[in-house]
């Protein structure tokens, strides 16, 4: 039986697939419906404008180069708040969106005790059971989660101010804010490399919203077993017999 978030979130994903396009040539697999890229895009928007309207107004030194693009400094500090609801609003759906693929396996806990190997490079294999998520997209998703959280609730403290959380709320809720905004901010910088420089092939599923075989029984073992019921480790030694090649996706 379907829960409503279920049910909401496969009403939405009908409604964008009549809006948008998703394509998806021979070869590919269909991985991000048009639903999960808007609100994936919406969401990077939104982080990006709180974070220079943040910054702008929360660091002197960037204050005359960030805060002109908001029409000035008084301006910034009014809409920052804004962006930040409207940041909190699209990972709320995405969040929901992603739920089901986004829960924590005994893969993953394996694929954990073996994170050294695989950041080192030394190991060069997915491990066979890695699903449409690995660990490390997952564990980032429930950190922009927690982060989301304590943004909001540290974001109106400040927003209502001393006269309704006095002075030590505030205090505190500054610190949180900024600790959380440096911490995401981290994880962002090394999630915008994977998606584009570290795991070639990757960018494109979040634009037409497919990527290549190749690809997913590169990074995504199991998932690509699921959706098209080959095994991954025979489609490699396939792909290496008949010497099909694609330069930007290794072949592990
Ligand atoms: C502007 C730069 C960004 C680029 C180029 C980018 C690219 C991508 C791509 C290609 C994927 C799909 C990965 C896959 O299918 O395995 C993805 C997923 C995701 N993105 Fe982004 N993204 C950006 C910004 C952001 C921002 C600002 C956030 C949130 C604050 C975010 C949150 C996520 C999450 C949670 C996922 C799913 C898990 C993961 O792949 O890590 N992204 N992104």
């Amino acid at each position: 039986m379907s829960t409503a978030v279920e049910r909401f979130d496969d009403k939405a994903r009908g409604a964008f697939d009549r809006i948008g396009d998703s394509q998806v040539y021979e070869g590919e697999l269909l991985r991000h419906r048009v639903y999960t890229r808007f609100l994936h895009w919406m969401v990077a928007v939104f982080f990006f404008l709180a974070l220079f309207s943040g910054f702008g107004i929360y660091l002197p030194w960037l204050f005359r180069w960030f805060t002109p693009i908001f029409g000035g400094g008084p301006l910034a500090r009014a809409m920052h708040p804004w962006f930040g609801i409207g940041f909190s609003v699209f990972f709320g759906l995405q969040a929901l969106n992603w739920l089901a693929p986004m829960t924590w396996t005994p893969a993953d806990s394996r694929w954990m005790r073996n994170i050294k190997k695989i950041v080192s490079g030394e190991e060069k294999l997915e491990p066979p059971d890695t699903h449409f998520f690995n660990a490390g997209q997952k564990l980032q998703f429930w950190e922009i989660i927690i982060g989301t959280i304590v943004f909001l609730i540290t974001g109106i403290v400040m927003w209502a101010g001393a006269p309704t959380f006095g002075r030590t709320g505030v205090w505190i809720s500054y610190v949180l804010h900024d600790v959380s905004a440096l911490i995401m901010l981290f994880g962002i910088f090394i999630h915008v490399y994977q998606s584009t420089i570290g795991q070639p092939g990757t960018f494109q599923s979040m634009t037409r919203g497919a990527v290549s075989e190749r690809w997913a029984w590169t990074f995504h073992p199991a998932w690509f077993q699921q959706v098209t019921g080959r095994d991954a480790r025979e489609a490699v030694e396939q792909a290496r017999k008949t010497g099909s090649s694609e330069p930007k996706v290794p072949l592990i």
